[in-house]
């Protein structure tokens, strides 16, 4: 939630707090301080003022403008066709005409024949896990049989919204100074236990059958993971002193994932869970003096956004110390062998890992794209040492362990050098507390504020495009970037609505460590010329957005931006799926597809391979304002009275069949 919307002593729920956390920065180098190279390529320099808030969701295209955006269209110079969703906030979601939008699994489904039957007025930590988890973010598909009706699902959990989920919990009451505000409950033992199950992820297997999905509940592989599931680091940091606990002396070994936000399925078939906001998990001080003081400050732990170090010991840095530095990675899981331990991956770095993407380059060997989501925080790749090869899936299991990690800096002459993170090399030595790679890895920020990367607007997702070698990195908003702190590539202060940096990697060259880039989008209202908005002029008011959060490439290469942040207030219109093309006179037209219903994140997407499914995650539905279990902004998708508001990915197709987004 950014400051000019909602001041933080408005801050009423988990998810404006989490925003709000966000808001700040952690980072505290000067890199670069540049108000000597603000943008000269992009001069359009857009500056959003408190009173223009509300010009600016007030404000609409006028009718002389749709009917140019109108016959621009009828043209035919988009690489997309349907007819756009009316923006708008109400309590369901809706799809572009001739489409279905049927939802697939909601919180509490079941994920095994013999899970219980959802009962929110009883449940238990045994029984969410067995039940499909809260807040579904990333959704990757890995067909089975080579087929594309049949495959696995796996769908992250990043969060839980308590006063969502328990009834006679979560109460309305007064803050401080007399305004309302949600009160929690007491956050038990059993209502703990129950929030760890209800994070980490779902292996599901599901079903094409007669044109819809339906899940296959004794899949063979279908698998829920949690904070109880037992994971291995390995990689550069596996062993180290920094990682060694009481209840792990060998450094090694480590239960349960966090706030697994995007992620990413690998060219052989496993599944990358992104570590985010692990930052909040935790409690408590570190002993006096302890030397992960200056680490944690970086990453802004401990947070203490959940109660579960009351219970739960490790969870409070005062009694085990060393624990944040087991979170904040890339986990791998194999979700062919149910019974496989995930692994964290150190050598992609530890930050608030957003999700990680992959491509095959041309070389063979694989390149993963990391955004860290924090104001000013950094844009990174990972390249691996050894090609991939199709022929021996067992031969890519532990691809992951030996690359080279490389940190963004975008210059304003339009080039991008990708920097190495490797011990020994420039300031990363033992001057500057770094005596090995496991050093450089656990504390992949400051390696990067040595190596002057760029400060940037909140890196989200970051994905390549395998058909054109380019690379589109979400920059979701960041309102504390000052006039004069303004760079090349971030070039709005205040930047409210975020903007959409396309990186061309050279002849293709995914491992290639210097690039060009440009900004493909800055978004928000473009009938409010304060903002500074980039849209095409053939985008209508229902097309332009604000805060791009995650993307999909489809089948045939082109790009959809889903959203965090449109609301009411902010926008005058929820979150949603977008249509953006990126080529020719079209470029920069964006078109509303798809749209969540109120107080909820459009998470996902994910078209599968034939392009004629898109899978869409609707995380935090009914969370606007003072909402509770009992009074949740909307009952979605159930819209029973006995039904809280549910979280639940959705599978949108064509009526008739056909791919997405054609005529
Ligand atoms: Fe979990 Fe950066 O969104
Ligand atoms: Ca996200
Ligand atoms: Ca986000």
């Amino acid at each position: 939630m950014n400051d000019m919307f909602k001041p933080d002593e408005e801050i009423i729920n988990l998810t404006e707090l989490r925003e709000a956390e966000e808001d700040i920065g952690r980072n505290p180098s000067g890199n670069p301080t540049m108000g000597d190279i603000i943008n000269r390529r992009f001069s359009r320099r857009g500056f959003l003022g408190g009173s223009l808030a509300v010009t600016a969701i007030a404000t609409t295209v006028s009718p002389l403008a749709l009917m140019i955006a109108d016959e621009a269209r009828a043209e035919g110079m988009s690489a997309f066709s349907f007819s756009e969703v009316e923006a708008g906030v109400d309590e369901t979601h809706h799809v572009a005409e001739g489409y279905d939008a049927d939802v697939l699994l909601r919180w509490g489904d079941k994920v095994f024949a013999d899970s219980p039957e959802f009962d929110p007025m009883n449940q238990t930590a045994e029984s969410q896990s067995k039940q499909f988890g809260y807040n579904n973010d990333y959704v990757g598909f890995i067909p089975l049989d080579g087929a594309d009706d049949h495959g696995l699902l796996v769908v992250n959990h990043e969060y839980t919204n308590a006063e969502l989920m328990f009834p006679n919990w979560a109460t309305i009451g007064k803050d401080g100074e007399g305004k309302d505000k949600v009160m929690m409950g007491e956050f038990t033992r059993d209502i703990v236990d129950i929030e760890m199950a209800a994070h980490g992820g779902t292996v599901i297997e599901i079903r094409k059958q007669d044109g819809k999905w339906i899940p296959v509940l004794d899949g063979k592989m279908n698998r829920r993971l949690h904070v109880g599931t037992e994971m291995a680091l390995t990689g550069p940091a596996a062993g180290h002193d920094r990682l060694k606990t009481k209840a792990d002396p060998s450094g090694t070994k480590v239960f349960g994932t966090l706030n697994n936000c995007a992620g990413g399925v690998t060219p052989w078939g496993t599944w990358l869970m992104a570590e985010e906001n692990f930052h909040g998990y935790f409690i408590g001080e570190l002993p006096e003096g302890h030397p992960e003081a200056v680490n944690y400050k970086r990453y802004g732990a401990p947070a203490g956004w959940y109660n579960w170090g009351t219970h739960h010991d490790r969870f409070d840095v005062s009694k085990e110390p060393n624990e944040p530095n087991r979170f904040g990675w890339v986990v791998e899981v194999d979700p062919m062998d149910p019974n496989s331990v995930p692994k964290k991956r150190t050598a992609l770095g530890r930050m608030k890992h957003e999700g990680a993407e992959s491509v095959v380059n041309k070389d063979g060997r694989v390149v993963f794209y990391c955004g860290d989501d924090e104001r000013f925080d950094y844009v990174y790749k990972f390249v691996t040492s050894t090609a991939y090869n199709p022929n021996d899936r067992a031969a890519n299991m532990d691809l992951l362990d030996d690359g080279t990690l490389y940190v963004a800096r975008f210059d304003s002459d339009g080039t991008v050098d990708w920097m190495p993170l490797v011990h020994g090399e420039g300031p990363l030595n033992a001057d500057n507390g770094f005596m090995s790679q496991a050093d450089v890895v656990i504390e992949a920020r400051r390696a990067g504020d040595l190596l002057g990367a760029t400060r940037m607007d909140r890196p989200e997702d970051v994905q390549p495009n395998a058909m054109t070698g380019k690379v589109y990195c979400m920059l979701t908003n960041n309102t504390r970037r000052k006039e004069g702190d303004e760079n090349a590539a971030n070039p709005r202060a205040n930047n409210a609505f975020g903007h959409i940096i396309e990186i061309s990697e050279t002849d293709g060259d995914f491992a290639s460590t210097k690039s060009t880039w440009e900004i493909l989008l800055k978004c928000g209202d473009p009938s409010v010329t304060e903002v500074g908005a980039s849209f095409s002029s053939a985008t209508t008011t229902n097309g332009w957005f604000g805060m791009p959060d995650n993307c999909a490439i489809d089948a045939d290469g082109r790009l959809w931006v889903s959203t965090d942040g449109n609301s009411e207030k902010r926008t005058g219109r929820t979150d949603g799926l977008w249509a953006v093309d990126t080529d020719g006179d079209a470029r920069a037209t964006s078109k509303l597809f798809f749209r969540v219903p109120v107080g909820a994140e459009m998470c996902g997407p994910l078209f599968d391979p034939t392009g004629e499914t898109v899978f869409l995650a609707v995380q935090h539905p009914g969370d606007e304002g003072l909402a509770t279990y009992e009074q949740p902004a909307t009952r979605w998708p159930d819209f029973r009275d006995d039904m809280p508001v549910r979280p639940a990915v959705v599978a949108v197709t064509k009526q008739g069949g056909g791919k997405i987004g054609m005529a």
